[in-house]
């Protein structure tokens, strides 16, 4: 984990409400995992501190880029960033999407900038098979040209039918489940908490290996707070984990989910 001032390289409209940002940080790119994230110090934001993570969308020995959307006032104080600007980022950080077990079948399954937390894992896995993506509309399902131009059998579903089929991406899921050699299947997650949910109950359900990335308020990225800890199952009950630090990344046996 380094600390470093990254300077803007790209700021940019991405798609739909999705903007792109690129830094140059040399002490920082190298260092990535796939699933790992940036913890960065929003700036022009006075009274406030706090940093805000990012799932690191691609990295090179040069720097790293984050796909992100604008909803609350950190984000929305990102939108001024100038090309030439300098941001303050923390990162890698978090343990990253393990090596996918031999044999097995990997499947992608994602929505909005999980597509972009997914992409690096994407790139990396030595097989590649079939990509899950949902969202509201089309808008919300990123870089499938990217994916696809990776081997990746894209699959989009969208809540109001405008990319893929109509509906949840478990519409899309299950039927092409029950088609599969189960067991062999090994699920990479990241996206809204009802979808990592949806599919860690499969995975539960019918025996087969997910990686969840979970989405947890943090604050201090680095394990030291406690505000962003899970319920982790344990032999004889649970024990608390860290997303920032244990996680975000969590095989789905390994959660105890709060009602
Ligand atoms: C490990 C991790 C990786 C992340 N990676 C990314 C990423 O790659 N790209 C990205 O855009 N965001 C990502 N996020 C979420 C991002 O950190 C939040 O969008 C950001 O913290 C919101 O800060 P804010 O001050 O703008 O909004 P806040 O003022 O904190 O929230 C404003 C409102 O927006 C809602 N909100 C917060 N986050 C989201 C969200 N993601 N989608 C919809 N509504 C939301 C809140 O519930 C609240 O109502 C990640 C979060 C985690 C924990
Ligand atoms: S954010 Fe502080 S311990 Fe995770």
């Amino acid at each position: 984990m380094k600390q470093q001032k990254a300077i803007v390289l790209e700021h940019d409209n991405f798609q739909g409400e999705y903007r792109i940002l690129r830094l140059a940080a040399p002490a920082i790119g190298p260092l990535v995992k796939p699933g790992q994230f940036l913890h960065l110090q929003i700036p022009h934001l006075g009274d406030r501190i706090l940093r805000r993570p990012f799932s690191i969308y691609k990295a090179c020995d040069e720097g790293v880029a984050i796909l992100y959307k604008p909803v609350g006032r950190g984000t929305e104080s990102m939108v001024p960033l100038q090309t030439g600007d300098t941001v303050d980022i923390v990162g890698p950080l978090g343990n990253g999407y393990p090596q996918m077990k031999e044999d097995s079948l990997p499947v992608l399954v994602a929505g909005g900038y999980g597509n972009a937390a997914l992409y690096l894992k994407a790139k990396e896995l030595p097989v590649k098979g079939v990509a899950f993506f949902g969202g509201r509309t089309a808008e919300d399902i990123l870089c499938v040209e990217e994916f696809k131009d990776l081997g990746w059998d894209v699959r989009p579903t969208t809540n109001d039918g405008s990319l893929g089929i109509e509906g949840l991406v478990t519409d899309a899921f299950d039927p092409w489940m029950k088609e599969q050699d189960i067991n062999k299947l090994e699920l990479f997650v990241c996206g809204p908490g009802p979808m990592l949910k949806a599919m860690g109950d499969r995975a539960i359900e019918h025996d087969f290996t997910a990686w969840l990335s979970l989405d947890e308020n943090m604050v201090c990225g680095v394990g030291a707070c406690l505000t962003c800890v899970i319920k982790r199952k344990t032999e004889d009950g649970w024990e608390w984990a860290r997303c920032c630090k244990d996680g975000p990344v969590f095989e789905s046996r390994e959660i105890l989910w709060e009602d």
